[in-house]
């Protein structure tokens, strides 16, 4: 019997990622359609491409994370999995392509490769509710299948089959997902800029707007969006190289005030495509739009640019800041949206030791 256990934590994008229809890469050049086809490749396969480079941090490991078990044995039956103590199907496509490439990339005499395998895996926070679960919880499996499996070397571009995003939770500190020119995406894989400490006064706040699961799944709000924005073309190719750039420049001198404004106006661009898209995705909502503005005044108050927001898909908003602004910020917002006397499910979580949770409520 073989057991590993992993830890892989949320990533936030500052750059966001928009993904690829497979047909943009199918029609790319002859010769690697037939190379697509020969491997076997279908149509429908999703390979999770995305249409632009994307920039993010990892949070710290054990903050906001997913930790899979994965226990590989010859007396196992069948496999199965377990998420958040519920068992789900092991029919998902993105699981199996995950587990496909995985084995596919293994020595192939290891004498457990058929031997069926049991997945547990647990997120230390809301599951599909727009905190980036399935990035942490992908990043997890693959690394832990790695591990189980005795792969060394690449395996963000396995993680990004699972959730695009995931590829980045590979590695930690600054990541910069490439998105790659092969059809296969064999080359749209994630890099480590800088490391955690390269900027260790940077903090993430993560403001909890909605904890409860998203109206639509990222994947098919993005396919509309490709479909039907034509902002979403625009930005992949006049907006983002450029944003990349300067981004990486400004983390490597620590210039915060260019970091942020850019952190802000990609999130402002990723909302104003959710609204280009048709019919519109809407995914911030009033209270999600005040923080906004309470980050835009605390700039104005300290005539500078001292908070970033940056919001998904989904109503979340998070805040990139120094320390030294951390508390003047948190009494900003703790003024504008004072605590209700009832407990949130939140601080609920907060006051329970993580194996007596329950966060797919
Ligand atoms: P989120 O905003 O939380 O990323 P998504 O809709 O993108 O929401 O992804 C949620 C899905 O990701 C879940 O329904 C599940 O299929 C998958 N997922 C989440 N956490 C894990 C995990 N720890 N292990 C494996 N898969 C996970
Ligand atoms: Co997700």
């Amino acid at each position: 019997m073989k057991i590993v256990t992993c830890v892989a934590p949320i990533n936030m994008a500052v750059i966001k990622y928009c993904k690829c229809p497979w047909l943009i890469f199918y029609i790319l050049t002859r010769c690697e359609i037939f190379f697509h086809c020969f491997l076997g490749g279908k149509r429908d396969d999703d390979l999770i491409l995305p249409i632009n480079d994307s920039l993010s941090a990892s949070l710290n490991t054990h903050v906001m994370c997913a930790k899979t078990t994965i226990m590989s044995s010859p007396n196992l039956k069948e496999n199965k999995f377990w998420l958040n103590g519920k068992e789900q199907t092991f029919n998902s496509p993105r699981l199996n392509s995950c587990l496909k490439a995985i084995k596919d990339r293994c020595d192939q005499s290891l004498p457990h490769l058929n031997w069926s395998i049991s997945i547990c895996s647990e997120n230390n926070f809301p599951t599909a509710a727009g905190l980036a679960s399935s990035a942490a919880g992908y990043a997890c499996l693959v690394y832990a299948l790695a591990k189980l499996y005795g792969i060394e070397g690449e395996i963000s571009d396995i993680a990004r089959q699972g959730s695009g995003s995931a590829c980045r939770s590979i590695y930690g500190g600054w990541v910069q997902w490439h998105k790659g020119s092969s059809p296969l995406g064999l080359d749209s894989i994630a890099q480590q800029l800088f490391p955690a400490n390269h900027w260790p006064e940077m903090r993430i706040l993560i403001l909890v707007v909605n904890d409860t699961r998203k109206k639509y799944s990222s994947t098919i709000a993005m396919k509309r969006s490709v479909d039907t924005s034509t902002l979403i073309h625009h930005r992949a190719n006049r907006v983002v190289p450029e944003r990349i750039q300067t981004l990486s420049r400004a983390i490597a001198e620590k210039d915060f005030a260019t970091f942020a404004e850019i952190a802000m106006k990609d999130s402002n661009q990723l909302h104003a495509i959710c609204l280009d898209t048709f019919p519109p995705c809407v995914y911030m909502n009033d209270v999600s739009h005040a923080i906004v503005s309470v980050v835009h005044a605390f700039n104005e108050y300290k005539n500078d640019i001292k908070a970033a927001y940056t919001c998904d898909a989904g109503s979340n908003v998070c805040i990139y800041l120094l320390e030294s602004e951390v508390q003047d910020l948190v009494s900003w917002i703790n003024y504008v949206f004072p605590k209700s006397a009832d407990i949130t499910q939140q601080e609920y979580y907060r006051g329970l030791p993580l194996e007596q949770r329950n966060m797919d409520k």
